[in-house]
């Protein structure tokens, strides 16, 4: 009896098993006809629906077309991502915040010790300030020498832009140098210098050697002679010049103001004769 019992309970559970059985393979078997489906189905490649049959026939006849990659195609760990997401907008910011400056990147900078200091770039600054002033300077020459003429002819034009003329006889030889030269300064004369005055309004005056025995040097604007015992010096750029009449009206860009020399009287011409202003 009891046999018989447990024969009877061995054969239900084993029944049990199979149906359990019967449903897994089925299950699979569901498995297996979705994923032929999907393979089986055409794949939109572009525009274009292509059956995968007729893919795989491509990708074998194409095998030997790219023979020479040699690294080997691994699918899995090519997907692998480099970079998290995290990493991704870490990268980003970083490159916004660089900008521009994201043209350095890579490039070398030089240790900052071996960079010249600030003095020695303050000389460099006026050694490129003078030999861009001196080829000027030369090209205002007629014949090698400075140019220069006594004017009384002057006056302030402008305050914003800075802007003073003078008025340059057309036939004079100062004319045509100081239009050819475009740069000019004007020295104020002190009272102590009549002479010079005669001497630089004397017609006909050797220009070689005009300026010899009178202390000057080039203006730092302009190049042009700068008297040293000048009351006062403007360098200025030439910007318009005008007819007027047998004289020329040339109008120029204040460039450069020297400190005014304190103490001296100027030399002013009235009346046929050099004088100077005296009281306050
Ligand atoms: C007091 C005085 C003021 C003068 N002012 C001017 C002037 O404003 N403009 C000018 O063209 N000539 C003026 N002249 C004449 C020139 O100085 C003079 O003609 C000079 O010799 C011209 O020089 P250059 O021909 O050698 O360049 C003045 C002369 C004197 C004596």
């Amino acid at each position: 009896m009891i046999v018989a019992a447990e024969r009877e309970a061995a054969v239900t559970r084993l029944d049990a098993r199979a149906a359990e059985l019967q449903a897994s393979i089925a299950a699979v078997d569901a498995r297996i006809a979705d994923l032929a489906r999907h393979q089986l189905s055409p794949l939109t490649i572009g525009e274009r629906a292509v059956a995968p049959g007729e893919l795989a026939r491509r990708v074998v006849e194409a095998s030997t077309r790219h023979g020479w990659l040699t690294d080997a195609l691994d699918p899995i760990s090519q997907a692998i991502p480099a970079f998290s997401v995290a990493d991704i907008a870490a990268l980003r910011d970083a490159r916004i915040a660089l900008g521009a400056d994201l043209a350095y990147l890579g490039v070398a900078f030089p240790d900052a010790a071996v960079l010249p200091d600030e003095a020695a770039l303050l000389a460099l600054h006026h050694d490129l300030v003078r030999d861009r002033i001196q080829p000027d300077h030369r090209a205002r020459q007629v014949g090698g020498v400075d140019h220069a003429m006594t004017v009384t002819a002057f006056a302030s034009v402008s305050l914003d832009p800075q802007r003073v003329l003078f008025c340059a006889e057309k036939v004079a030889r100062f004319h045509d140098a100081v239009l050819d030269a475009g740069l000019w300064a004007v020295s104020v004369l002190d009272e102590d210098s009549e002479k010079i005055a005669r001497w630089l309004a004397t017609r006909g005056r050797p220009l070689d050697g005009q300026l010899a025995g009178i202390a000057h040097h080039p203006g730092p604007q302009t190049g042009a002679p700068v008297l040293d015992e000048a009351l006062g010096v403007i360098e200025c750029r030439t910007t318009a010049v005008h007819d007027g009449g047998d004289h020329s009206i040339v109008v120029g860009e204040v460039i450069g103001v020297a400190e005014p020399r304190p103490g001296g009287r100027p030399l002013i011409h009235y009346g046929g004769r050099y004088r100077t202003v005296t009281g306050d």
